[in-house]
């Protein structure tokens, strides 16, 4: 009696995998429905002659589920259909550089496998829906360049596995959620060209992971949070076109081992650029300008050596009496390539391609 039992087992599981693929099929279809616009045929091999998993764009499981959706850079026009939902075995849905338009589905907030999400360089709408929070395994999060608005969710700060959070190019407003600080998996948090405003929560400067923060371009002000300057992680940092203020403390740079990139130009900070900046070993961009830093140029950043070094706009000095060895100590920095000093008020015996007029009105 073991074989017809084994047997209605089998046949059981048969058909319920044939009908989970069969939510599969439908949601694929479903989703081809939303496209309203395919100028490249990127679907056309999505019919009936073919099983779905040969479908362009899509990967399944051993099992037959479809486990990938990858069709960015298609030319797709659009919505997005919510029955994407259905496809509950996905781990990455890849959008990216479309023409999607209308609001993100809440229905997304149900494909509790998905790893990997990007639906950047579209044209969506709308917040982000409150049922993303479901999303518990997602790792990275590419929403940038659509036009999003409404704040950045608190609840974003209890995803327990992103590592990759990209809202960069929205009109998200408000300000940054001081939950964020609990992301303590977050490597990447990119938050530029939006509408923040307020303050940079202090928590963030302790997260143990972080290496790169940008939010240049913003409306963002107050100081910079302390525990940046010992944020060991950091690789990039960019703070430009803000209204941050303040000093740099006096031992900037010595707690950055492995910071590459450090924008802080167009702000309102002021005091002397540290010497201690050059402790900062593997820095190769270094933008200052536009702020209303004075004193003179230390010839530590001299020897630093960077690739890219932007002083323009501040209240910089150097006299035939002193302030230019900095430039001394470049000369023999064969990594550079580009300075920028105009908008100082440096003068006497300056190499004349570099210009010293110019005032800075902001401070
Ligand atoms: C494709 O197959 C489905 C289910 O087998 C059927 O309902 C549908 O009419 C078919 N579509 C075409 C265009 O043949
Ligand atoms: C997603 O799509 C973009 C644009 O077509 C492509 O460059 C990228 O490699 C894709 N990423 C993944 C993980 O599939
Ligand atoms: C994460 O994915 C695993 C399978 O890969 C699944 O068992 C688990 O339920 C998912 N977590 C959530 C929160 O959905
Ligand atoms: C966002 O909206 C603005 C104006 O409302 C429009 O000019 C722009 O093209 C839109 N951007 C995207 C990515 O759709
Ligand atoms: C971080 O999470 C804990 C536990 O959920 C919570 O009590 C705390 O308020 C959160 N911190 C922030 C800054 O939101
Ligand atoms: C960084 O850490 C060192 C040593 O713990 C401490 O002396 C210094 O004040 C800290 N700097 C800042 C800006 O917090
Ligand atoms: C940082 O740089 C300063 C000046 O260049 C130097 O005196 C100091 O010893 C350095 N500190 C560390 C921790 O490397
Ligand atoms: C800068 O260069 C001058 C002249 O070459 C040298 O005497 C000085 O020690 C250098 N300063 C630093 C900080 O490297």
């Amino acid at each position: 009696m073991a074989r017809p039992a084994a047997a209605s087992v089998a046949l059981l599981l048969l058909s319920c995998v044939a009908a989970a693929a069969g939510t599969d099929r439908d949601a694929l279809l479903a989703f081809k429905a939303g496209v309203t616009s395919d100028p490249t045929g990127a679907l056309r091999s999505w019919n009936n002659d073919t099983g779905f998993c040969r479908w362009a764009g899509v990967n399944c499981s051993p099992a037959g589920r479809v486990t990938t959706l990858d069709v960015g850079s298609r030319r797709l026009a659009g919505m997005l259909s919510p029955a994407i939902a259905d496809l509950a075995h996905l781990e990455l849905l890849n959008l990216t550089d479309n023409a999607f338009s209308g609001a993100i589905p809440a229905s997304l907030g149900r494909l509790g496998r998905l790893e990997w999400l990007s639906l950047c360089d579209n044209a969506f709408t709308g917040g982000i829906p409150a049922a993303l929070r479901g999303l518990g395994n997602l790792t990275t999060a590419y929403l940038n360049a659509n036009n999003l608005t409404g704040g950045v969710p608190a609840w974003l700060g209890a995803m327990p596995k992103l590592a990759i959070l990209r809202l960069t190019k929205n009109s998200l407003s408000g300000r940054i959620p001081p939950s964020l600080a609990n992301l303590t998996t977050v490597e990447h948090l990119y938050l530029d060209e939006n509408l923040f405003e307020g303050e940079i929560p202090e928590g963030l400067a302790s997260l143990p992971n972080l290496q790169f923060f940008t939010v240049n371009q913003n409306r963002l002000s107050g100081g910079i949070p302390p525990g940046f300057f010992n944020l060991s992680s950091l690789q990039a940092l960019a703070l430009a076109n803000n209204a941050f203020h303040g000093e740099l403390p006096p031992d900037t740079g010595a707690g950055w081992p492995n910071l590459f990139y450090l924008s802080l130009g167009g702000n309102r900070l002021t005091g002397r650029i540290p010497a201690t900046l050059a402790n900062a070993t593997q820095l190769q961009f270094l933008s200052l300008a536009n702020n209303c830093f004075t004193g003179q140029v230390p010839p530590e950043i001299g020897k630093l050596c960077p690739q890219s070094l932007h002083l323009s706009n501040n209240q910089l000095t150097a006299t035939d009496a002193g302030g230019w060895e900095f430039l001394d100590n470049l000369t023999s920095c064969d990594a550079l390539i580009e300075i920028f000093l105009d908008g100082n008020k440096l003068a006497g015996a300056m190499p004349s391609s570099m210009g010293a007029s110019g005032s800075n009105s902001r401070c």
